[in-house]
């Protein structure tokens, strides 16, 4: 796999043309290529402070940064399977740099387009109160849309494009998918709002809400589960061709094209950091399903990767899912 990662790297150095032409050379390499996309990647700072007062100087106990945004999430889950996919994006300034290097350094494939200004930076400060967090605002810029657009026009039947995150605009989803739907690639989006029911007219291949993000979108505070499945049929009326809600503790559901409903249950263990749980879902269906071509297997592998997030408090390994199921 590092191998793959330095042909890209020189094959792009050397490309004038555009970078489409060398993720093109790679992913003859491997059949099928995932794209992610990160609108706002991030850089994320994480400190411990025992006793945090604010307006007073505060020593941190550890810190640790990372690169943070959902596209990449779900794009160091799929390396961990050993699953090559490339982050798209838009990076910025000296900090831009910083999240290029992280993520290069998790041997991720990145092509993400340069724009003006600085990356952002979000704080995270861990307290005996909880965690308070500082987001930097979104950088990106709606004019350089059409980079990203021309990144994509490559895509084949047998691609993934995978749309994860919110976005300053609602219609910046729908408008790539909009973009690329004559390649026939399979789109996932995880997004809430009309960022996501924006999307559903241009049939994605799967959309991943969460309990509570389903629960907004038809303006209600709970639901059985029966009703979790009416939900997701309405949606899929709509034009998505597979749902799956994830259900945090509880597993997931999903209703597939043809109309089936399954369920996965999740694991049992103890959950230590829900955060990139459901990146992690999305990654472990992506895999379940290129390797099984199977839904009701993709979910619940799924599922277990989810599961091995939580319960590890990072990213899941193939270590760490391996020990809740076996592995694919
Ligand atoms: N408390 C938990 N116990 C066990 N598994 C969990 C837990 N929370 C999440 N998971 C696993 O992760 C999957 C996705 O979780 P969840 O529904 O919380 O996604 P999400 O809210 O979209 O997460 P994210 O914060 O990444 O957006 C679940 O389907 C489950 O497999
Ligand atoms: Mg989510």
């Amino acid at each position: 796999m590092t191998r793959s990662v330095n042909s890209w790297s020189e094959a792009r150095i050397h490309d004038s043309e555009g970078s489409i032409h060398a993720i093109r050379r790679i992913a003859i390499h491997f059949h099928i290529m995932i794209y992610t996309i990160t609108l706002n990647p991030s850089i994320d700072y994480t400190v411990s402070v025992k006793d945090l007062q604010i307006g007073k100087l505060n020593r941190a106990e550890s810190e640790s940064i990372r690169a943070g945004g959902k596209g990449l999430n779900v794009s160091a889950v799929l390396a961990n399977l050993g699953m090559k996919s490339v982050a798209l994006g838009f990076t910025a300034g000296v900090i831009g740099e910083a999240i290029e290097k992280l993520t290069l350094s998790q041997g991720l494939t990145t092509d993400f387009i340069g724009v003006e200004g600085e990356s952002r930076i979000n704080v995270k400060v861990l307290g005996v109160d909880g965690v308070t967090e500082i987001n930097g605002g979104a950088r990106f810029d709606e004019r350089r849309i059409a980079e990203l657009k021309r990144k994509l026009s490559g895509l084949t039947a047998d691609d993934y494009l995978v749309l994860s995150g919110n976005a300053p605009s609602e219609s910046v989803y729908a408008d790539l998918l909009e973009s690329v739907a004559e390649f026939g690639a399979k789109t996932v989006v995880d997004a809430s709002g009309k960022l996501l029911t924006s999307c559903l007219p241009y049939k994605p291949f799967l959309i991943k809400p969460n309990l509570l993000e389903l629960l907004e979108l038809f303006d209600r505070t709970e639901a059985r589960e029966d009703e979790i499945f009416e939900m997701a049929e309405k949606l899929r009326a709509l034009g998505t061709r597979n749902v799956i809600v994830s259900l945090g503790g509880d597993g997931a559901i999903m209703i597939t094209e043809s109309g089936k409903r399954l369920r996965a249950p999740a694991p049992k263990g103890k959950p230590v950091n829900t955060v990139g749980a459901g990146d992690s879902l999305v990654a472990g269906f992506i895999y379940g399903y290129e390797k099984s071509k199977d839904y009701a297997e993709a979910l619940r592998y799924g599922v277990n990767v989810g599961s091995a997030t939580a319960f590890s408090g990072e990213l899941a390994t193939k270590e760490e899912i391996a020990k809740l199921g076996e592995i694919l």
